[in-house]
């Protein structure tokens, strides 16, 4: 059947889904909620930033309105946020029990986004302290809350995975292991999922950034936002709306299409260590 005349690339399938995002406060998941509310979806924020969580919530209702009749009656544009800690098992199954009434039972999409990384030390002289942060954040509360909402998935025959991996979760580098162990363990449950869910309608998708300009650096250097800055000195990193650009294909294909992986790099980069920094930044 042709398609002739149909839009090429649309994201009006996403008016009035419910979409799950954590690590909603910030970079990524901020840029991902904000282009969601643009596509007339009803979002739910999760961090452990309150503060930071309402600002995204208005900017959100900002982006929505601003799609004027493009999306009027779409019932979409609603928002809520849910202070949780992806390190703390009891916090994230809130996550599930205190959805708005909007969104209880009726989640379409998880955006499984909530990590960090921290220092750049080889083995032997990491902290053991951040290890655990790391750990418990990317693997132990990843798994847990993706666990939730599946069995959720489940009972509907419906609903999105979208995990986010990393370049780190392909190839490993020099002051890399816990993060990049991390992110391994990432691509390793997202693809059992995929496997596991073969004869569902879910889908399961993990997005694999390389360098994006977030906070992401300035964690990694605990707050050292000069050192943060060198990450990035002589190439043009992605920014969190490449990212969100990404995530959001992923989920306004049509119901049959899954979008497996997506491998996203700055146009300089080729793997965690092949970089070209003569460009522009
Ligand atoms: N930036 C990159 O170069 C890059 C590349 C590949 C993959 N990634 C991945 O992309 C994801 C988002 O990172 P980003 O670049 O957007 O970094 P970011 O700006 O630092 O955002 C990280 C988000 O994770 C949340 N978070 C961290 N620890 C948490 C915890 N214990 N409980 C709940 N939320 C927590 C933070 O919120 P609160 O602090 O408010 O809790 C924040 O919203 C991460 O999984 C990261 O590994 C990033």
């Amino acid at each position: 059947m042709t398609s002739a005349g149909a839009p090429i690339f649309t994201t009006s399938r996403l008016q009035g889904k419910v979409v799950v995002i954590t690590g909603a406060s910030g970079g990524i998941g901020r840029s991902a909620a904000i282009l969601f509310a643009r596509a007339g979806a009803n979002v739910v924020l999760s961090a452990r930033r309150k503060d930071a969580l309402e600002e995204v919530e208005s900017a959100c209702k900002q982006a929505y309105k601003a799609q004027g009749e493009q999306i009027a009656g779409t019932k979409g544009g609603k928002t809520a946020s849910i202070v949780t800690d992806m390190r703390d098992r009891k916090s994230i199954d809130g996550l599930l029990t205190n959805l708005p009434d909007w969104a209880q039972g009726k989640t379409d999409i998880l955006i499984s986004n909530a990590g960090l990384v921290r220092g750049r030390e080889h083995v032997g002289d990491i902290n053991p302290d951040e290890i655990d942060e790391v750990l418990e954040t990317n693997v132990r509360g990843f798994i847990h809350v993706n666990q939730l909402f599946v069995k959720e998935f489940k009972k509907r025959n419906a609903g999105h995975i979208v995990a986010i991996g990393s370049i780190a979760g392909r190839e490993a580098y020099p002051g890399g292991s816990i993060y990049c162990a991390s992110k391994f363990a990432v691509a390793a449950f997202t693809s059992s999922l995929l496997k596991e869910l073969v004869n569902t309608q879910i889908r399961v998708t993990e997005i694999q950034p390389g360098m994006v300009e977030t906070n992401f650096s300035v964690t990694r250097f605990r707050g050292d936002q000069a050192q943060a800055d060198k990450e990035y000195t002589g190439l043009t990193p992605l920014t969190p709306d490449d990212i969100a650009e990404d995530i959001v294909f992923a989920c306004s294909r049509p119901d049959h299409v899954q979008v497996a992986q997506s491998l996203i790099f700055p146009v300089n980069q080729a793997s965690p260590y092949h970089n070209f920094r003569g460009g522009s930044k």
